[in-house]
């Protein structure tokens, strides 16, 4: 009998390493004959740790399992969530991304292989650069780090680029508030990041690449590592890639804790081991990246739904989405919510379906007041804009963006001018120092705020003069994109700004 435990950090954080243990010793009590199998997360969380047992090759779960439930799980009176599939919040997804995470063990490359692993892998190695750089542009494939930049454009920038060494750099520096998809990734699936950075690799001609994660991630940093060693002993990795003659060599890289290194150029810096701080662009990193070299910067899911697209074809990819936001999102729903997790889904379900629907609305049972889409720098969505469909040109439409499509919901309870507050003090904490108005514009901010917090009304016209010097002069997104959450807040709920002046007087 085979029994699957999450090792996903997320569901560790929830006891799963206990529930294992105990399965060991319960099952070793009992003389059977059980197999543990650590696998990644299935997504939702608020049923981790999430156990399934496998018998005849159906595999029934259990959840939210601790380990004195175990006796119970062995004697099959435990009650059944009945299979994964059958759970709605499962259901309702289009895996195609995170198809194999929570399925298989992350570090087995046959069962990678056994459930569609590699084939990308093996029709790319027959392609020119060309052709595969074509079927990645055509698939529609945009930057899944945020800025939803087409993933081919970059690609054949570096291809076309004339160097004897490129890179290939993923960014795994996952630092939105509410996100972990990328994490969930890696330590459930990482050989599917691995094949797509290799693809990215005979793509562009980069024989090498590195996986930048941050040092908060220590989970994902060891199965990363231990799939890195699998793929080179089983040459996958290295200089004769499936027996191909083509080398691709792979690093893991951590990152010391400062957000502004998600930014790639500051984590280019950080790779190379200087500061990290941001450099200006142009020249951009697709030119001249990492020590100088032609580059690819890409988030751990662009990287990741390569392998997918050339194994069902571009066509097959871009049939799924809305308008330019082609193919699929894995949406990460935290917060305020009854079911939180990762839910990937085609382009264009509304915002308000994700909430109150798949999310099953707020946990505390009040009503929604506002959404956070996007990361500390996305913009807070009240309920009046629940119709709008998820995808880039539909938020940025919106006065939002989707970011690396994290949700985070609040009830009524939210104050929002502490919540405008807390965007310019993170910016303050978090600033490079490279350019004055993130550098001194986020201090003066949330001095500004608390004028207003103190009555001071005239000092909203002070702010809206702010957010628009920093949105327009800073150098990159950290201090340019603060303003989408203070405006946001502003705007939308200009009660909770004027309130604090009613108080005051
Ligand atoms: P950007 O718009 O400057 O660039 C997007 C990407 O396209 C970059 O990799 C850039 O080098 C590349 N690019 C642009 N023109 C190109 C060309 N002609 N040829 C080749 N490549 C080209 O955006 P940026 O500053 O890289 O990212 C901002 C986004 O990052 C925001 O939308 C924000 O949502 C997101 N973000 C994500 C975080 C996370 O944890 N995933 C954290 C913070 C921000
Ligand atoms: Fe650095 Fe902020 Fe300027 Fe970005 S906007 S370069 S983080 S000072």
């Amino acid at each position: 009998m085979k029994i699957f435990v999450p090792l996903d950090s997320a569901a560790k954080a929830l006891g799963a390493d206990e529930v294992a243990a105990a399965i060991q010793i319960e099952a070793g009590n009992r003389g059977l004959d059980v197999t543990v199998v650590r696998n990644g997360s299935r997504g939702m969380v608020w049923l981790e740790p999430l156990v399934e047992i496998e018998i005849d090759g159906t595999r029934k779960a259990f959840g939210a399992v601790t380990a004195e439930d175990v006796p119970s799980l062995l004697d099959g009176t435990l009650e059944s969530l009945g299979t994964v599939e059958d759970i709605p919040f499962f259901a309702r997804q289009t895996r195609l991304t995170f198809a194999r995470c929570g399925l298989i063990d992350p570090l087995s490359l046959a069962e990678y292989e056994a459930h569609g692993g590699l084939v990308g892998l093996k029709r790319a190695l027959a392609l020119s650069e060309e052709e595969i750089v074509t079927e990645v542009t055509n698939s529609g494939l945009r930057g899944r780090g945020g800025a939803g930049f087409p993933t081919g454009i970059k690609w054949d920038t570096v291809r076309k680029a004339v160097s004897a060494r490129k890179y290939i750099v993923c960014n795994a520096d996952e630092g939105d508030s509410g996100t972990f998809a990328d994490r969930m990734l890696m330590e459930g699936d990482p050989f599917t990041l691995i094949e797509g950075m290799i693809i990215a690799g005979l793509a562009t001609g980069a024989t090498k690449g590195f996986v930048y994660i941050r040092s908060e991630y220590p989970d994902a940093i060891a199965v990363m590592e231990a799939a890195v060693r699998i793929g080179l002993k089983a040459g996958l990795l290295g200089t004769n890639v499936l027996g191909s003659g083509k080398a691709f060599d792979l690093e893991i890289r951590t990152g010391a804790g400062a957000y502004v290194c998600g930014e790639e150029t500051s984590l280019l810096n950080s790779l190379e081991g200087k500061r990290g701080i941001v450099r200006a662009k142009p020249p951009l990193p697709a030119l001249e990246g990492l020590f100088g070299k032609p580059t690819v910067v890409n988030n751990v899911l662009s990287l990741a739904t390569v392998p997918v697209i050339m194994e069902k074809g571009a066509e097959f990819y871009a049939g799924f989405g809305l308008g330019r936001s082609k193919g699929t999102m894995p949406i990460q729903i935290a917060g305020n919510v009854r079911y939180g997790g990762l839910f990937e889904t085609a382009f264009g379900m509304p915002l308000g379906e994700l909430i109150n629907d798949i999310a099953g609305g707020t946990a505390s049972g009040r009503p929604v007041k506002a959404v956070q889409v996007g990361g500390p720098l996305g913009a807070y969505m009240p309920v009046s804009k629940f119709n709008t469909p998820f995808g880039y040109e539909e938020f940025d439409g919106q006065g939002g963006l989707i970011g690396h499509a994290g949700i985070v919901v609040f009830d009524d309870r939210a104050d929002m001018l502490k919540m405008a507050r807390f965007a310019m003090e993170f910016c303050a904490v978090e600033s490079c120092g490279k350019c004055t108005p993130c550098r001194i514009g986020a201090v003066r901010g949330v001095e500004t705020i608390d004028r207003i917090d103190a009555g001071d009304a005239g000092a909203v016209h002070l702010l809206t003069d702010l957010c628009d010097t920093m949105k327009d002069g800073s150098l990159c997104a950290l201090g340019g994109f603060t303003p989408y959450p203070v405006m946001s807040a502003l705007t939308h709920f200009p009660e909770d700004f004027a309130r604090q002046k009613e108080a005051a007087e």
